[in-house]
Order: C-alpha cells, then structure tokens, then sequence
C-alpha cells in the first residue's frame, strides 16, 4: 500500500512485532480505559491487541489520508460504489439508517407485516382450510445465512406456534430432512432468492412445489397458498408459479449477503413478530447513525476495522477465530464468513491493479465453551498468527452465565498471558521430569484477542452488532482500495458446474476435462455399479 502514513505504521510494526500484549498492561493500568467503547448496548474492548496510542493515531490518520469518511458518506448518499455492477449499496435505507428511499421502504415493510399478521393471526389459511405452522425458508448464500442465524439468535423471542426450517442445500438430504418435520396443508414455502437463478434454491423449490401437489387436491390453490418468493426478480418468481401478489421484492442495491433486512428476512419477521423486527432495524439503524456521524477516534466499526487491518496488513496475522460465548448466537460465524469473505476476498483495486497484499481474513470459529474442547489448543500452543473476537452477551446473573463469562475470560486472558516457565515449575511434582515436560507445557500466549459485550442479546443489540461488522468490513474495504460489494468469484464455481454436469450425466464434453476430474467422474461411476 503507497500510502504515506503506512510507512510511519511499517515502522511502528517492527517495534511491536517483538512486543508482549501483558507488558503493555504493565507499563500502562489504563489500557482498558484507553482502548475500550462502548456504543449502543456493545462494549467494544479492544485492549489486548498489540498496540497503543501511536499506533491508533497512525491509523487515525491513515483513514484521514484514504479519506475514509467521504467514503462512507458516499455510500450512505446512495452513489454507485459497487462500480462493477453498477449499483449503490443501500441496505441501511431499510432500517431507515440512509434517508433514501424512505417511502418505498415503510411501503415494503408494511406489506410485509401485514403479510406475517395474518399468518400469525391464522386470517390466511392453507389450501386445506387449516392455519400455517409451518415456515420453510429456502435460498441459499445471503438469502439464507443471515435470516437463519437471527432466527436462531432470537430464538427466546419466538412464538411457540410456529416452526421454521432452512434449506440451502442442494443434497436433497436437506429438504427430505425438513419435510420429514412439516405437514404439507399447514406449511409456507419461502422461496428466497434475490435474482430467482440460483440453481441450488430453483432445484430445492421445484422439488418442495413437487412434494406438496403430490399431497393436495387443488394444486392451484396449494401454490397460491403456500409458496411465496422474496426477491428482486418478480417476473421470474412469477413465471415460476407464484403469485404476484404473493412475491415480495427488494431493490437492486440490496447486495445478498446484506438482504435479511429486506422481505428475505420475512421468516424473522414471522417468527418474532413486527414489533421484535422494528427493533432488530432499529438496533442497526443506531449503528448506522454512529457510524456516519462519530469522529474517526470514537466510531466503532471504524475502530474495529482499524485494528483488523493493523493485525493483518503491518502484523501479517490475517486468520480471524470468532468465538461467541453464547449458545443462541451458534449461526454467527457461518454469517460473518460470507458477509465478510464474500465482500472482501479480493485481490484487485478498484482501479483494476492487481495487488499482493492481504484482505479478508479468514473467518472461522465455533461456539465457547464448546470450541475450547475442539481447537482452542491451537490458538494456545498452534504457530499460526491469528487473532480472535470473543462475543458475550450478558443475559442473566445465574450460574450457568456465570461460569460461561468465566470461561470466555479465562481464554482471552491465557491467550494473552500464557504460561511461563516458573508457572510449570511451581505446579510440578517431580522436578526430574522438568526437561522432559517443560517445552510441552510452555505456552507463549502474546495472541490479540477484541472482546465484544452485548447487553443482553435482543433484537436491538443484534441489529447494532451485525450492522458493526457490516460497516468494519466496509471501513476495511476501503483501506484496501477494493469493492466490497460484488462476488465475481463465486460466479466461475457455478459456471463450471453447468459444464461438468452433462458429464457426469454421460454426455459429451470429456475432453475439456482435466485427468484428476475426470478421473473422479469414473471412479464415482465404479462405485455406483458395484
Ligand atoms: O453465492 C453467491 C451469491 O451470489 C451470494 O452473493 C448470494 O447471496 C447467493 O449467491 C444467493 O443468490 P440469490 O439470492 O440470487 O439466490
């Protein structure tokens, strides 16, 4: 990056690469003070990271210099920032967070709710006379990660008559599985897809449209009834079957991976209630606010992004463990990995210059406690660089949350501290054995966690939390000159699937294959007829 102030952060990288996070709280009892926010229900504690005021004020004025808040200014006055596709980006006018397109949006949201207001309220009735209790979303990618993931966050706020199910999947063991669990005359299909051609959500909806005519009477009315599409192609929902009143659409500058905000997030909606999802916008909407209006130094995505960037690009960690201490929030980490790989895997500035530094960092994660028994050793004792974002909601004073908090804190502090050589001495019983263990029980510790507290996991703080990591991950974006909002890479899979199918299906086109695919093709063709 030829950024001027980067090589003033290059400087300061060298300093702190050979530096220990639990030194920098001895010299300094303030740092959590210092390097910690907290902004509508999230405390952001980013104090554990290998870094102090010189460094924040490098990045401070880094973004000044990329001029970072004319961006985002930018994007929230609607300009086409998505150049690629020629398109603005424009989620945050659906929690009212962009004073665009206020109209249209109360007019979509209202339809919607009143939509879920008679199937909650049993006014619409399935084809057989009987109430929906039964809601099946499918879609796939953003029509499917974030609507499922809040459903399950928000779990303890969801209406005990009513069930829903995802299908993603193009293994029919996904819908077989689902439709195992539903009455056919008591189920609504949620078809969401924002182009309606995505070939995983067109195969699991025709099979479930199969499925239910292959079980009812009136064939018109059980589609009439109990298929409806959220998408921003009503003519090929449409063509597919659905009613046109019966399709809810969104508007182009709603990216995918950003659409549960839209009428993709219905079967929150439906299973929350309007009054929960106005609060889930909401939470978002105070988010966006803070973002476009703080200064630099207190605005927390740009903070967040800011210290991702710092880890990644002048520290060379760039693995990213999300780890929220919260059974509900178990989703969390398959959403981030699209909402954040997905718009920042990218190799090309937006000049179209390729370029050798990194971007996204590679999200992964699970749920504490139980990911402490699975591969919490390799963040103490692994020799990758990563760095972690440990998530708590604070529910409760019981003993369950208690010792969960316990756990959540003991893991960002003993990845901090580690465990030193006079620790494993006190602790060992016979000292012959201390050349043998020792190295085994060393742990060098040094690894930058941030520890994000919710205040309580609500439909508000939620909202605020994913609209946190939507805006880090635009700020990071634009640190590395890329456009975030386009997927041109998850395009090729798809076109290659078109080619190889025919293939596998025994028709023409071998020749164009490699000898490893091909090779799986026979083998697979040997095993089917054993
Ligand atoms: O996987 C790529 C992608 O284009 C995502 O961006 C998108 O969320 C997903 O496919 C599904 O697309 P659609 O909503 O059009 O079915």
């Amino acid at each position: 990056m030829n950024y001027k102030t980067c090589e003033y952060l290059n400087s300061l990288a060298k300093h702190y690469k050979c530096t220990r996070i639990d030194e920098l709280f001895k010299v300094d009892g303030d740092r959590f003070r210092k390097f910690s926010l907290s902004i509508e229900g999230l405390t952001l504690d980013y104090s554990k990271n290998l870094l102090d005021d010189s460094v924040m004020t490098g990045l401070f004025n880094l973004a000044q210099e990329i001029k970072l808040p004319e961006f985002i200014r930018q994007v929230f006055d609607g300009e086409k920032v998505n150049f690629t596709e020629n398109r603005a980006v424009l989620h945050m006018a659906l929690r009212g967070g962009s004073r665009l397109f206020k109209n249209e949006v109360l007019a979509g949201l209202q339809r919607i709710n009143d939509f879920a207001d008679k199937i909650r309220s049993g006014t619409w009735i399935g084809c057989t006379g009987k109430p929906i209790r039964y809601v099946v979303h499918i879609g796939i990618g953003g029509s499917h990660l974030g609507p499922e993931m809040v459903v399950t966050a928000l779990h303890d706020y969801a209406r005990k008559d009513l069930k829903a199910f995802f299908v993603s999947n193009v293994d029919e063991k996904n819908l077989q599985t689902v439709l195992q669990e539903v009455e056919g005359e008591q189920t609504l299909f949620l078809i969401a897809s924002k182009t309606f051609t995505t070939q995983e959500t067109l195969f699991n909806a025709n099979k479930a449209k199969e499925w239910l005519l292959g079980r009812v009477k009136d064939k018109k009315l059980a589609i009439q009834r109990h298929f409806v599409a959220l998408s921003a192609a009503k003519d090929l929902a449409v063509n597919f079957g659905i009613l046109p009143e019966n399709v809810f659409p969104f508007e182009e500058w709603v990216g995918g991976r950003f659409s549960l905000w839209s009428s993709v997030g219905l079967v929150i909606n439906l299973m929350i209630g309007n009054d929960k999802f106005a609060e889930l916008l909401e939470g978002a909407r105070l988010m966006d606010e803070h973002f476009l209006g703080a200064p630099l130094k207190s605005n927390l995505p740009v903070i967040l992004g800011l210290v991702g960037f710092w880890n990644i690009n002048f520290l060379d960690k760039s693995s990213l463990a999300v780890i929220p201490y919260s059974y509900h929030l178990r989703k969390l980490v398959s959403f981030l990995q699209q909402v954040d790989m997905e718009s920042n895997g990218k190799s090309v500035n937006r000049e179209g210059r390729l370029f050798n530094y990194r971007t996204s960092p590679v999200i992964w994660g699970g749920v504490g406690t139980d990911s402490q028994h699975s591969f919490h050793q390799a963040l103490m004792q692994g020799n990758n660089q990563l760095t972690v974002d440990f998530i708590f909601p604070v529910l409760e004073d019981n003993e369950s949350q208690r010792l969960l908090f316990a756990n959540c804190l003991a893991q960002s502090r003993a990845l901090m501290v580690g465990r030193c050589q006079s620790e494993i001495l006190a602790g060992l019983d016979d000292s012959n054995r201390l050349k043998e263990v020792l190295p085994h029980k060393l742990i060098k510790g040094n690894v930058a966690s941030n520890l994000i507290l919710m205040e309580g996991l609500t439909p508000k703080t939620l909202g605020a939390l994913i609209a946190l990591y939507e805006h880090k991950i635009l700020v990071q974006g634009v640190l590395w000159d890329i456009n975030s909002f386009d997927q041109w890479g998850v395009e090729l899979g798809k076109k290659l699937t078109k080619s190889i199918l025919p293939i596998i299906q025994g028709d023409f086109g071998e020749e164009c294959l490699d000898s490893s695919t091909l090779g799986l093709i026979r083998r697979r063709n040997e095993i089917l007829v054993k």
